[in-house]
């Protein structure tokens, strides 16, 4: 039986400031409709799966349990971390959880912040997955690249296997030229950061390359605390992983990997110029949400939350008004929101 983890538990910094430590991207709605997490979770709806985990940090339980309550989802299985140490010890602790009597489901695991348009394509996907993860693969869902995008990582397409294809390589977040060098060579697609494998399956690669993380793991999960819905660790022994994403600890290491196509309209809503591209846009491009007026404007993103915003002869930019915080930002230049964001931090 098919099992999802939804991985909850990130920062979502290059979309400030709508996007806060309090309130990261997963929380939000960009649409006005259900939030990204909501999204998530409504996307398995057709799907025939057990109960999903909902695995996020600590200080964000209650906003995770109101919005699994209003989308009525019911057996809510929230773990929380009490610090992030990013996703390779997230999944391991999903894993260890499902693995406690003695199960050993298909975990689909899904990171909480996409955006997916084609809902019966990536249905489609996740059957062809399942076979290949009977087979004991680590199968992640490939994307044919648009661009020479730094910020993902890319899986060397292999020979045929099963329901989809071997891996020959997997590379996370590559430097623009290797980026650029695989877009241009057509035998590289992107990793959607999406991952269907046994438990066991991920646990023995945990066990192989990263022996004192899965240890510590599994330490957290021996002192677990209920309440309500809510499965609190042992902090102590989760602070001692490794801080390291499952696509450097185990997909550029496992020799198991494989991967099958997702032609489902799939993005990652990243950064602020991503939103403005999927968004409906005026005919001079312009997207508007909230009290904002423009003239002679054009290819804008233009965000209002408590005031008017009035913009007037610009280009290319984008404008994210918020109570306590303005961002005015070039819009090919958003991915550097992250770079301000560690400085708000590193300043107090
Ligand atoms: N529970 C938990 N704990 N969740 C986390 C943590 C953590 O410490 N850190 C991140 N997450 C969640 C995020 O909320 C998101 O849903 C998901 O895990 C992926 O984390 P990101 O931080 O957004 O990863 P990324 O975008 O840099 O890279 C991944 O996704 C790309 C596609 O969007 C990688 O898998 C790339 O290879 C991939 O191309
Ligand atoms: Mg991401």
């Amino acid at each position: 039986s098919l099992l999802p983890v939804v991985l909850a538990g990130g920062g979502g910094s290059r979309l400030w400031p709508l996007s806060r430590q309090l309130y990261p991207k997963q929380f939000l709605s960009f649409d006005g409709g259900p939030t990204m997490l909501q999204k998530t979770l409504g996307r398995l709806d057709g799907l025939e799966t057990q109960a999903p985990i909902v695995i996020c940090n600590e200080e964000h339980r209650f906003l995770v349990a109101e919005q699994l309550r209003q989308i009525d989802t019911d057996n809510r299985h929230i773990l929380l971390e009490p610090v992030g140490r990013n996703t390779a010890p997230a999944i391991a602790l999903a894993a260890i959880a499902a693995t406690q009597d003695g199960a050993d489901p298909l975990l689909l695991v899904l990171a909480a912040d996409h955006l997916i348009q084609d809902v019966a394509q990536f249905h489609d996907s996740i059957k062809q997955a399942q076979s290949l993860a009977e087979l004991d693969c680590l199968v992640t869902f490939g994307v044919v690249p648009t661009s020479a995008e730094t910020g993902y990582g890319y899986i060397h397409q292999g020979a045929p296997l099963g329901s989809g294809y071997g891996v020959r390589r997997f590379v996370e977040k590559p430097d623009a030229a290797t980026a650029a060098a695989y877009m241009e060579s057509g035998e590289y697609l992107w990793n959607s950061g999406m991952f269907l494998f046994r438990a066991s399956r991920y646990l023995q690669e945990l066990e192989c390359f990263y022996p004192d993380m899965l240890r510590a793991c599994h330490q957290a999960m021996t002192h677990t605390t209920k309440d309500l819905d809510f499965t609190r660790i042992d902090k102590d022994a989760f602070a001692q992983c490794d801080d390291i994403s499952v696509d450097y600890a185990v997909m550029e290491k496992t020799r198991h990997a494989a991967v099958v196509p997702l032609a489902a309209r799939w993005s990652d809503l990243g950064a602020w110029s991503s939103i403005w591209e999927l968004s409906d846009k005026c005919e001079l491009g312009n997207s508007y949400h909230g009290d904002v007026i423009q003239e002679d404007t054009r290819n804008t993103l233009m965000r209002s939350e408590s005031r008017l915003v009035v913009a007037i002869g610009l280009e290319d930019l984008v404008i994210i008004e918020t109570k306590d915080a303005v961002l005015v930002a070039d819009r090919h230049k958003t991915q550097d929101v992250k770079k301000i964001v560690e400085r708000l931090k590193l300043e107090g």
